[in-house]
């Protein structure tokens, strides 16, 4: 099949160098200028894509948008006259509302949204790392996305485990508020994901829990206070070395993806009159921190 990868950052590149190695044709879209981009993964060999060319757009059955999401809107947008309307769009990135926005500027194409949980590490623009192996999560955003549960056959022989979710909303609200949780939290105090466990974090983690859950309940999908808080206090852990990406994203004062994690749920509180006081803190300190450069 043609893809094209929008945005080959570190995710971007580890599906792009995997779909490749697998037999499709992969071309990328980057802010890169050069019309050709080579990236290395770990001990394989290095690959040739090229980058930038409007008719390999034009081409593509997929458009993988591994872009982080406060982006996916406007680069979506400028290259919208050369997407086909047949070309599957998805979207894979951390956090949520994103799909509204693109349903809008390309109504007629299948849209998926993915969620992954594979690592992945870029040193540098030729270089990725695959960093530890994951689960991908497909499901469709829109009428014509569900016939194109194929995909994940396709997906899973270049980069398993891939698997369709019926109800992908769900999975994203699954993952979004584990991301409330340990996220802002750690860009803010510069930690890593394992200094929440200290007893300081115990009842800032129970508020951020509780009011993601009425939110997530408030929006028609299941989700259960103390079931919820286990799950992120296990992720905590076996993730307690790690830095997040937005602690990541802060450290390095680039934007974070805060407006579509805990953004999101607060823009969601506000139209069912939920109040989310523990949520909208951090919300507000994260962007008191990137206001500042
Ligand atoms: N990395 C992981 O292990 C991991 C795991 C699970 C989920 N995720 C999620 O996956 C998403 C991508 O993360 P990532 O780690 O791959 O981020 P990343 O390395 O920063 O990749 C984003 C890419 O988008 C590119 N980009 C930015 N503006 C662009 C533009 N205008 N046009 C074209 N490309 C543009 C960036 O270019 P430059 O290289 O020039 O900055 C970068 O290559 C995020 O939502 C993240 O939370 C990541």
């Amino acid at each position: 099949m043609n893809f094209t990868v929008v945005g080959p950052g570190a995710i971007g590149s580890l599906w792009a160098s995997y779909l490749k190695d697998a037999g499709h044709h992969i071309s990328l879209w980057s802010r890169q200028t050069a019309n050709q981009i080579v990236i290395k993964r770990d001990h394989c060999l290095a690959n040739t894509f090229t980058n930038n060319d409007p008719s390999s757009v034009m081409n593509a059955d997929v458009i993988l948008v591994t872009l982080k999401a406060p982006i996916v809107e406007q680069v979506l947008t400028q290259m919208k006259s050369y997407i086909n309307s047949d070309a599957i769009i998805v979207l894979m990135h951390n956090g949520m509302g994103t799909a509204e926005a693109i349903k809008t500027h390309l109504p007629d194409n299948p849209l998926l949204l993915a969620t992954t949980t594979h690592g992945a590490y870029r040193p540098s623009s030729d270089l990725v790392s695959h960093t530890g192996r994951g689960k991908t999560l497909l499901g469709a955003a829109n009428q014509k996305g569900q016939q194109c549960e194929f995909l994940v056959e396709v997906l899973n022989h270049a980069l398993a485990d891939v698997a369709w979710h019926h109800n992908i909303d769900q999975a994203l609200w699954n993952k979004l508020a584990i991301n409330c949780a340990i996220n802002p939290l750690t860009a803010i105090h510069q930690i890593r994901n394992g200094e929440l466990a200290q007893p300081q974090y115990h009842a800032q983690l129970t508020a951020i829990v509780s009011e993601v859950c009425a939110v997530i309940n408030a929006q028609g999908f299941k989700a259960e206070e103390n079931n919820l808080r286990q799950i992120i206090d296990e992720v905590i852990l076996a993730t307690s070395q790690n830095f997040s990406s937005m602690e990541q994203d802060i450290a390095h004062q680039r934007p974070s993806e805060i407006d579509f994690i805990t953004g999101y749920v607060v823009k969601c509180a506000h139209q069912h009159n939920i109040a989310v006081p523990a949520n909208q803190a951090l919300y507000n300190a994260v962007k008191q921190i990137e206001q500042r450069w």
